[in-house]
């Protein structure tokens, strides 16, 4: 079925419409959302440096990485760890481990579980993970191979 507009009118607000639409699209995501660019390597953390990391519940913040943010590594379970990005996924502060157990970001008080995941707070998604793989006494965090969930 084809369309008609009668006058300029019709022609001006469609378009008027449109622009809106993909405005408050561009700028919801930008102001809501946040994802940490993406880098390549590997980062290989000695677990005995970091003895809290055998007990499933507790994490730690590591700042000598390549990211930009640096990078959570938590003991989710006994013998699983798992690393997330530190870069907070509403306006991309630093997330860092929290006094109350979690992880929590300062500039708008997102709290998120030692799993990554937003409990409360305006953060609209997880944090980035990265797939981690144990080589011994160390811990693999594969940085070219990230989980944006
Ligand atoms: S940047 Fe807003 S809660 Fe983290």
């Amino acid at each position: 079925m084809r369309y008609q507009f009668s006058n300029a009118y019709s022609r001006f607000f469609l378009l008027a419409m449109i622009v809106t639409a993909l405005l408050s699209w561009s700028c919801g995501k930008a102001k809501n959302e946040s994802l940490p660019p993406e880098v390549s390597g590997t980062v290989t953390i000695a677990l005995s440096d970091h003895p809290s990391l055998q007990r499933a519940g507790n994490a730690v913040s590591l700042h000598n990485t390549p990211l930009d943010r640096g990078l959570i590594v938590a003991c989710t379970e006994e013998g699983v760890w798992r690393a997330f990005d530190s870069w907070c996924t509403h306006q991309g502060c630093e997330v860092s481990v929290s006094a109350y157990g979690g992880l929590e970001c300062p500039c708008h008080i997102s709290r998120f579980t030692i799993e990554g995941v937003p409990a409360t707070g305006p953060a609209p998604r997880p944090l980035v993970e990265y797939k981690t793989q144990l080589n011994g006494d160390s811990l693999l965090v594969l940085l070219d191979e990230r989980t944006v969930r």
